[in-house]
């Protein structure tokens, strides 16, 4: 008994959770994922499952992502992505309702399954059910030599390490790292991309472990706002563009790790319904660090404080406008829109993982969860 405390300890690095622990390993798995993969000096992205089938990739008439959960918002960042940079038309499937409704596959489809276990029952299945309509499977995958690994024709592993917290973190943030090198990798060879943009962005990339680094240093700072909102009973999480699908995964750890309802929603469209539930008591935590949506974000900011709703945001560095409008800030390293999401995430899980420890939750195992879904 006592021998298993103290391996169990080991095994967390001195932290007090899995999941703390693997929020911190961040900087580590992104960088992880990038080594031996991108050279922003020679300008090159090396990936051979997907270099293998570069030709089918440009000339796709669609990729469809297909995933569950956290993998899924994955997916749905890349969707902005890969349409950005690739100008390929992009489905983002629940991979539970893909399988059951004869879906329509055409010649020249490439599939994108996306799962950190390589083992969730209907990702598999519905990879299969493509794969037999003669589709191109590639996976993003974090478990090497997975059942979804060895079920796709190609891909790339997110090298991310073993995640033992049951809410994905680290995983997330490899999922988008691979799924972005892929779409700069692909709107390069096609020319969709230009030269200088392609560079930058290289570069840029290089930049992201170090900045998720620096988000991390909100860490006590958040341990503070997760005391102070801990007793509410919803949440709403907003963003627009590629933060929107972050604002989603925001909503989705704070469920999940603190019970608390939360929901996701783009910021625009709150106007259509969840703008009745804001009054004084609901938290509403904006995803807005400066990109292309961000004047429209700071009006919805407004809206939701004219009717005296808790705004908490996700901003970037210098932003004042932002800080006016909210009770409180989590702070952010400027970086290219198209990276963001894997910056802006990781203050969101932070605040998920303290809320549900103010809460005394079993936050590396939440009731009712389980790791891998390998059942339907
Ligand atoms: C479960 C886990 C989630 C995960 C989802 C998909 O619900 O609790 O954290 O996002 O399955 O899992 P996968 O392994 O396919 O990414």
């Amino acid at each position: 008994q006592k021998l298993d405390l103290e391996l169990a300890a080991i095994e967390k690095g001195g932290y007090e959770h899995f999941m703390l622990k693997e929020i911190f390993e961040q900087p580590q798995t992104i960088y992880d994922c990038l080594r031996g993969r991108l050279d922003a000096n020679a300008g090159t992205i090396t990936m051979a499952g997907i270099q293998q089938y570069a030709d089918q990739l440009i000339k796709a008439n669609r990729i469809v992502m297909i995933a569950c959960g956290t993998s899924w918002h994955a997916g749905l960042v890349a969707e902005y992505i890969f349409e950005e940079l690739c100008r390929i038309n992009v489905e983002v499937e629940y991979a539970s309702e893909f399988r059951y409704r004869n879906p329509v596959i055409n010649e020249g489809d490439v599939i994108i399954a996306i799962s950190q276990s390589g083992e969730t029952a209907d990702t598999l299945v519905a990879i299969e059910t493509a794969k037999a309509k003669g589709a191109i499977i590639l996976g993003v995958v974090n478990v090497v030599g997975s059942s979804i690994a060895r079920a796709s024709h190609g891909g790339a592993y997110t090298h991310a390490g073993p995640e033992i917290g049951v809410a994905s973190t680290k995983a997330f943030t490899a999922q988008l790292a691979v799924l972005t090198m892929m779409a700069l990798k692909i709107a390069h060879i096609k020319g969709s991309i230009s030269e200088e943009r392609y560079r930058l962005l290289l570069k840029e990339m290089e930049e992201v472990p170090e900045k998720v680094a620096i988000a991390l240093k909100q860490n006590d700072h958040i341990k503070q706002l997760a005391d102070k909102y801990k007793d509410a009973r919803d949440f709403l999480y907003l963003g627009r563009g590629y933060n929107f699908p972050v604002a989603l995964e925001g909503a989705l750890k704070l469920k999940e790790i603190s019970y608390i309802h939360a929901e996701g929603y783009p910021a625009a469209e709150m106007k259509h319904g969840p703008i009745a539930l804001v009054d004084e008591n609901l938290p509403v935590v904006f995803v807005a660090t400066k990109d292309a949506y961000h004047e429209k974000v700071v009006s919805n900011m407004q809206e939701i404080k004219a009717r005296k709703g808790k705004v908490i945001s996700v901003i970037t560095e210098g932003d004042t406008t932002s800080t006016e409008l909210s009770l409180d800030t989590m702070v952010i390293p400027e970086t290219d829109e198209i990276l963001a999401p894997m910056i802006n995430v990781v203050p969101l899980q932070l605040l998920a993982y303290y809320i549900g420890v103010a809460k005394g939750l079993d936050v590396d195992k939440p009731r009712n969860l389980a790791k891998s879904v390998t059942v339907e």
